[in-house]
Parts: structure tokens; C-alpha cells; sequence
């Protein structure tokens, strides 16, 4: 049996009681329940909780159509913003090649659209795409969303040009709602092949399905360990009998915890640079799932060691508003020993013979003691490895903590309400058809 991630609160006690957190961990059991019952709040948005156990069913397609656009292209372009696109880049940069663009292996590249507005950005894929075999997976619930469906246009008609209509159909796969919104229709309008999100599920919740399942298959992973991963922790976190060892309601109970001794923001530490994007996920899975009704913890992160150079300082000796969980990986893929150096001009041949993971690991101890010492609470989760197996965990895990720490803070963790406040500001802005008086307040308050 493989070992699971875990949750340490080793770095709590003189903040917040153990006790205090078992305890509340028990009193969290209700939420847990309400999560496997179904019958919370947003309780039409936990179709999620299941997907483990149930997505094998789609497995086989999902590497069928990733097998096709694999042979077809070099190159694939995920046009997806928040949910749907996060979950895919977490996984696919935590396990690829740190330059895959330059390594030898040539694996198939992943890039991204959909997720900005910039007019730089958008100018220079187009210009790089002018040279790639390339293929679009462009994913949006909605199909409406402003940022991805102005970069599908563009790589759509870019895409038609380089290859005429029917070969760009062939390699423009669709992922939406399974019958309404305006990307089902264009892709039925053209022959996509498509996948649905299923109605239950939000874009954060929604990695586990064909949303985050086939550009990470496409990337060449093998997502039926991810969902293995993701089975095997699932058993443990709805499991409502043992919340001692509930991972899920030990990190839920604790961050709630520290959050009522006064520290607002939450740092996501990573000291494997493989990790940043895990963190970004994160931080939009926290943030639109807690953030409202003037609560929430604010969900920030740091990669480090390359931060202690600069939010370091603050961590350590600003103001005591912030806690840590640091998601510590045990083993690293792969080995690099520290040279001797004749002259040891930087004094560092005491290092000579180890291997760059061991002063990383003790870089991680030392400053797990410093800012414990400076008043920073640190909740650790540790990772045996690298992989999709603990991916899928990962991803799982946090997503179930989530929705139990959404329910402590009694919020609804599934919707996103003010989402739209910047929307309807931007359209009023670009006069769109019915937001005429509204632009003309928002003119008016800019004069
Ligand atoms: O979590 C969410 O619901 C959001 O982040 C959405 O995923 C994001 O806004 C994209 O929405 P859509 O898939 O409808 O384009």
C-alpha cells in the first residue's frame, strides 16, 4: 500500500491548541456529512465529490482524443481562465520537464490562452503558432466568458487559415456545458468533438473531469494514476468516523482555528518550483470559495527558497497578520551533487558531495524554525513524491478541505457571486448592447 500525503500541525502548538483542533475536526463531521449527503449549501454543486469513482468511465475516451491530437500536432493550446484552466497547468507543470521547450525529449508543448487580456501575450503566441502543428482544446462552462472567447476567435480563425476548415475542426476540441452556451453551439455548428462539464460541478471543483483530465492527458500524463490517487484519498477524507485522521478535517479545523487568533491571510509555501502553479490553483480554489460575506482567509503563496530573498523579510518581521502551509515534498526525481571547488572562494565546500535536495531540505527546517519563532503559525502537508498518484491526491484533498472549511466558515463554498462586479463594469466600459446607462454612470463617476 502506498503511503498518503499527510497533514502535520507540529508548527501549531503556542498558536493554537491540538486539542482545540481535534476538537473542532469532530464538530466538523456534520459538514462532512452534509458534503457525502449532498445536502449542504450549494448542495447542487457537489457533484465533484464522486468523480473519483466515477470518471473511469470516460477515461478511455478522454486518451483516446488525446492520443489523436497528439498524432496530429505538436503543439496544443488550452484557451481556458480560473477553473478552467488552472487545474490543468497545476499538474501539467508540476510534472514537466522545467524547460520543456528546450529539452531534448520534444514532448508534446502546452500553451495557454484564454486566461489574460494581453494584447502582447495574444500577439506573440499567434506569431509562434505561425510555426507550430498545433491543435486548440478551448474549455469554458459558460462558453461566454469574455477572456477565453476572444482568444478562441483569434486562434480559431488563425488555426482556419493555417489549415483550412475542416482539418482546424478536426483539431478543435470543445469542453463546455453539456447542452446550452455558445461554445456547444459553435461546436455543433462545426463538427467539434467535444466533452461536457457536468451541471454539478464549478469550474474549481472541476480538474477531475475532462476540464483538467485532457490537457494533462494530451501533456502525456497518465491520468489513470492521477484518478487512483484521487480514489485512494477520497476513501479517506469522506471517511466520517475517524477525524483524528482525516487529513481533510485536520487542515479545515486548523486554519479556521488560526484564522480566529487574528492572522487573515493563508501562504501557500512551496519550495519546488514544480509547485507554483499547484499554488495558483489553490489560491482561486480558496479565494472564490471562501471570499464572501466579508470572510475567508485571504489565500496567498510564496515559492521558496527564491522568495525568502524578497517576501521573506516581510514573513519574518512584518506585521503578524499570516500563517503558512508549506507543501513539503519528501524526494526529489532527480540528483545533482555540489561540486568541489579548488580555490573555495564562496566558502562553500562544506557542501561539496551533497546533493542540492539536502540543503533544500534543511533550507526548509531552518526556516520552518524561523518563522515559528517569528510568530508564524506553519501547517505542513507532505508529499512522498512527484507523480500523479499524489497529484490526484493533492488535488482531491484540497478540494474536499475546501468545501468543509467553506461550510465552518459558513459560507456557500460553490458559488462566486461577485465575479460579476468587474464584468458588468468592463461591458458598461465597452458599451455592450443593454449596458448603456450603466456606462454612462461609470463615465460620469471617472470624470
Ligand atoms: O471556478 C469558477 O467557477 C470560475 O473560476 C470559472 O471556472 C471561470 O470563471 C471560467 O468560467 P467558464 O468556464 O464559464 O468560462
Amino acid at each position: 500500500m502506498k503511503e498518503n500525503i499527510n497533514v502535520s500541525l507540529k508548527g501549531l502548538p503556542g498558536f493554537v491548541p491540538l486539542e482545540e483542533i481535534i476538537a473542532l475536526s469532530r464538530l466538523s463531521l456534520r459538514h462532512l456529512e452534509a458534503i457525502n449527503s449532498r445536502t449542504g449549501a450549494g448542495n447542487d454543486f457537489l457533484g465533484w465529490v464522486s468523480l473519483p469513482e466515477e470518471m473511469h468511465l470516460q477515461t478511455d475516451q478522454i486518451m483516446k482524443i488525446a492520443r489523436h491530437i497528439r498524432n496530429v500536432s505538436d503543439t496544443t493550446v488550452v484557451v481556458g481562465i480560473g477553473g478552467s484552466y488552472l487545474g490543468a497547468r497545476a499538474v501539467i507543470e508540476a510534472l514537466s520537464h522545467s524547460f520543456p521547450l528546450l529539452s531534448a525529449s520534444k514532448n508534446h508543448q502546452i500553451l495557454y490562452a484564454g486566461h489574460n487580456l494581453c494584447e502582447d501575450y495574444l500577439s506573440e503566441l499567434l506569431e509562434v503558432l505561425d510555426h507550430r502543428n498545433y491543435s486548440i482544446v478551448v474549455i469554458s462552462k459558460s462558453g461566454t466568458t469574455t477572456e477565453p472567447a476572444i482568444a478562441f476567435r483569434l486562434l480559431k480563425d488563425h488555426l482556419e487559415a493555417k489549415y483550412g476548415k475542416s482539418v482546424a475542426a478536426d483539431r478543435i476540441i470543445a469542453i463546455t456545458d453539456s447542452t446550452k452556451g455558445a461554445l456547444r453551439s459553435l461546436s455543433e455548428l462545426n463538427g467539434y468533438e467535444t466533452f461536457s462539464i457536468p451541471d454539478d460541478i464549478g469550474g474549481r471543483y472541476s480538474v477531475l473531469t475532462p476540464v483538467g483530465l485532457l490537457p494533462i492527458a494530451i501533456a502525456g500524463i497518465d491520468i489513470k494514476a492521477i484518478m487512483e490517487g484521487a480514489i485512494s484519498i477520497a476513501a479517506l477524507t469522506r471517511d466520517n468516523k475517524n477525524h483524528e485522521n482525516n487529513p481533510a478535517l485536520l487542515y479545515a479545523a486548523a486554519r479556521n482555528l488560526i484564522l480566529q487568533t487574528g492572522r487573515s491571510i493563508e501562504i501557500m509555501v512551496n519550495y519546488h518550483s514544480k509547485f507554483h502553479y499547484l499554488s495558483e490553483w489553490w489560491k482561486q480554489l480558496y479565494g472564490e470559495s471562501e471570499g464572501k460575506d466579508g470572510k475567508g482567509l485571504f489565500p496567498a503563496s510564496v515559492d521558496l527558497t527564491t522568495d525568502l530573498h524578497s517576501m521573506g523579510q516581510y514573513i519574518q518581521e512584518g506585521q503578524r497578520i499570516m500563517f503558512e502551509t508549506v507543501v513539503s515534498v519528501k524526494s526529489s526525481e532527480k540528483k545533482v551533487i555540489i561540486p568541489l571547488e579548488k580555490e573555495d572562494s564562496d566558502q562553500l565546500n562544506f557542501l561539496a558531495g551533497k546533493r542540492i535536495s539536502e540543503v533544500n531540505a534543511n533550507a526548509e527546517t531552518g526556516t520552518f524554525l524561523a518563522h515559528t519563532d517569528g510568530k508564524v503559525p506553519v501547517i505542513a502537508i507532505s508529499v512522498p513524491k512527484i507523480d500523479e498518484f499524489y497529484l490526484g491526491q493533492l488535488i482531491y484533498f484540497f478540494e474536499i478541505a475546501c468545501a468543509i472549511s467553506g461550510y465552518i466558515l459558513d459560507v456557500n463554498p460553490f458559488d462566486q457571486p461577485g465575479v460579476e462586479a468587474y464584468k458588468k463594469n468592463m461591458f458598461a466600459l465597452l458599451n455592450k448592447p443593454g449596458y448603456e446607462e450603466a456606462g454612462k454612470k461609470l463615465r460620469e463617476r471617472l470624470k
